[in-house]
């Protein structure tokens, strides 16, 4: 069989999501999933689609969610693009601009599915790192790209804002400056943008959906996984110019979306007061986490997100992944070249955190 499979796909390992063992043992630290259950409102809307049926093919297009989260972001219903989680959102991107031999362009340390996209297109990754103080050096937005890949022609850049797993944040003013100066359409990935902060006694942008209505080269990504509680389900969207939506159409699958997973997402983007008193339990723990394992000797980068980036100075960090696992806590181990290797810890319910430090204590002491 291997003669029929194509030589990108035989020479790539293939993107391996985080452990998910469902047997419900685990405090489950690992995944940036949210601990609280999603808002009430989507019991209504599954009963709603259950007692239509679910023998009609859904909408293709996903009107509903469109028009609602049209509302809550102020932007036209034509600007919003569906997907089968944001993943299914960053591979439609990735199809519709990235051909093979084309390059495309990420941070480095950043989400590893891009890398894993670019290989199934056949193109290349160019890995840029971040400046010390976690912001984009020329490189990122150098017209032509460096060796080994000079001459490549790039056609698309991701940028997690915030960043995973860094939790760290590229201010919106320093984006839209940065939006002016790219190369190439930039995929301005937003799964953690609900967790931002603006800095204090300031009405200061959290998000670049703004900067969708000035250049048709900004995409902005969004998933219901993290602060919707909807990492089961599957949903994410992006808001682009309409033009732009329109050449993703033709690349995504017909129904991406299933009648339930629209139904349910419609709902709890429309429930926004939720979405507030769920953003502010996680940013009280968040902090609560940092300080916590800042007073055990970890070094702890602020976050934006709903993680933070942990390294500690003598005791390994894979060592310390699998003493946690032992005991039934699950945090994620990651390693990158040039960066290092260090533990993503998600927030947790202040209870599944405290439980984390007291093990965390006992491992470094
Ligand atoms: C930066 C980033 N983008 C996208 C995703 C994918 O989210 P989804 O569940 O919507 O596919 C993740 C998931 O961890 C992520 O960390």
């Amino acid at each position: 069989m291997e003669q029929f499979v194509r030589s990108e796909i035989a020479a790539m390992a293939g993107y391996i999501p985080g452990e998910q063992p469902q047997d419900g043992e685990y405090i489950k630290l690992n995944t940036n999933e949210n601990p609280y259950p999603a808002s009430d409102a989507i019991r209504a809307a599954v009963d709603a689609v259950l007692s239509r049926g679910l023998q009609k093919y859904p909408d293709a297009m996903g009107w509903a969610f469109r028009r609602q989260a049209g509302k809550v972001l102020g932007v036209p219903p034509e600007w919003i693009l569906c997907g089968n989680g944001s993943d299914d959102i960053l591979t439609i991107l990735t199809r519709t601009f990235v051909g093979p031999n084309e390059l495309l362009r990420l941070p480095t340390p950043s989400y590893i599915l891009y890398r894993s996209l670019a290989e199934l297109q056949g193109a290349a990754a160019e890995e840029v790192a971040f400046t010390s103080d976690w912001r984009l050096p020329p490189a990122f937005y150098a017209p032509r790209t460096a060796a080994p890949h000079a001459d490549r022609p790039v056609k698309l850049a991701f940028l997690p804002n915030p960043n995973s797993p860094t939790g760290t944040f590229v201010p919106v003013a320093e984006m839209a400056e940065l939006v002016e100066r790219m190369p190439c359409p930039l995929v301005i990935d937003e799964a953690y943008a609900d967790f931002v902060e603006s800095p204090a006694h300031t009405a200061t942008a959290t998000n670049c959906i703004g900067l969708v209505k000035h250049s048709e080269k900004v995409i902005v990504s969004r998933t219901l996984s993290k602060s919707y509680a909807l990492a089961g389900l599957r949903f994410g969207f992006c808001v682009a110019q309409p033009h732009v939506i329109e050449q993703l159409i033709k690349v995504k699958d017909s129904y991406n979306c299933d009648a339930l997973s629209i139904a349910i997402a419609t709902a709890a983007i429309g429930d926004q007061a939720w979405l507030v008193e769920n953003r502010r339990k996680i940013l009280a723990t968040r902090q609560k986490l940092t300080d916590g394992m800042r007073r055990l000797g970890f070094q702890v980068i602020d976050s934006q997100a709903n993680f933070t980036w942990n390294t500690h100075p003598t005791t390994s960090a894979k060592t310390l992944y699998e003493q946690l696992k032992a005991r039934k806590i699950l945090v994620r181990y990651m390693k990158y070249a040039g960066f290092g290797e260090g533990l993503r810890i998600s927030v947790g319910t202040d209870a599944q955190i405290e439980r984390l430090l007291d093990e965390m204590s006992k491992l470094v002491a």
